[in-house]
């Protein structure tokens, strides 16, 4: 078997500018098929078509709220039959807010924590028993540089916590899984170039992040695909448990 008999699936891959559908490409190009599920549907069969198209692989694009249990069964029950066995899986689909915690909300901080740590739990625990039953698995977390250094770049408390709720929820699993043949990581990136932020980060404060990083620019989507592609490997099999960093040296710890 080789990943070409395998399918990942990514979530949050619709958008365009995103992290995910940029991993989705690297992922296709190293020979996997790929399942995407987004919100909003029309971006998840676009990239599909494209992933496919870019790439001669199978790929199939899913309308999914991953913070919805049955809307999560709905979508991965449309993959069996139709593409490979799942063999990875990147909990990529996330969202962020600035706001201090101060003014945040009850309603704001569950609806950070429904996305980043519930959704990812919904699609971890939907296909990890597939995984474990065939002895092979890879699972990608994205976290982020602010669950690390404690927020300072975009996200307030909220984001921080949940991003930090995903470092805990990696390193927990890689030891129940492990002895299935499956392998958990994060990946931590820093300030990525995408639409995550809805151009709220842009001008003075973008310039000052920027004169922090020792790579002196912004990391790119690209920069994070060919990290988790590396994790996804099935070559990469001695590696779990892990947070790797990606942000140009931003944070060095
Ligand atoms: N961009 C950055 O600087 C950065 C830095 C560190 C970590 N991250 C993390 O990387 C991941 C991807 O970020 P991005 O910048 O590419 O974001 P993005 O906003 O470009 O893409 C996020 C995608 O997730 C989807 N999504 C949101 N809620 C969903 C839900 N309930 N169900 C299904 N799909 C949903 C959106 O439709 C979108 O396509 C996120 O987890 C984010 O927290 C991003």
């Amino acid at each position: 078997m080789s990943v070409s008999d395998k399918t990942v699936v990514v979530t949050g891959a619709g958008s365009k500018r995103g992290i995910g559908r940029a991993t989705a490409h690297t992922l296709a190009a190293a020979g996997w098929n790929v399942a995407i599920l987004d919100l909003d549907e029309a971006s998840a069969k676009d990239a599909a078509t494209e992933v496919a198209e870019r790439n001669g692989v199978q790929a199939v694009g899913v309308g999914c709220d991953i913070t919805d249990e049955a809307s999560v069964d709905n979508a991965l029950n449309v993959l069996d039959g139709a593409l490979p066995p799942v063999g990875a899986l990147v909990n990529n689909a996330g969202i962020t807010s600035p706001t201090p915690f101060l003014a945040v909300s009850g309603e704001e901080w569950d609806r950070i924590f429904a996305v980043n740590v519930r959704g990812a739990y919904n699609v971890t625990r939907r296909l990890a028993p597939g995984m474990a039953e065939r002895g092979f698995g890879r699972i990608v977390f994205l976290s982020s540089v602010s669950a690390e250094r404690g927020g300072g770049v975009f996200g307030g408390v909220a984001y921080s916590a949940a991003k930090a709720a995903e470092l805990g929820f990696t390193r927990a699993l890689a030891r129940e899984l492990g002895p299935h043949g499956i392998t958990v990581n994060a990946v931590a990136p820093g300030l990525i170039d995408t639409d995550i932020t809805g151009g709220a980060l842009e001008g003075d404060r973008k310039a000052e992040l920027v004169a922090g990083i020792p790579m002196g620019r912004n990391g790119r989507p690209a920069d994070v695909a060919d990290l988790i592609t590396y994790l996804c490997r099935e070559e990469t099999g001695y590696i779990t448990g892990a947070t790797y960093d990606v942000n140009g040296g931003s944070h060095i710890h």
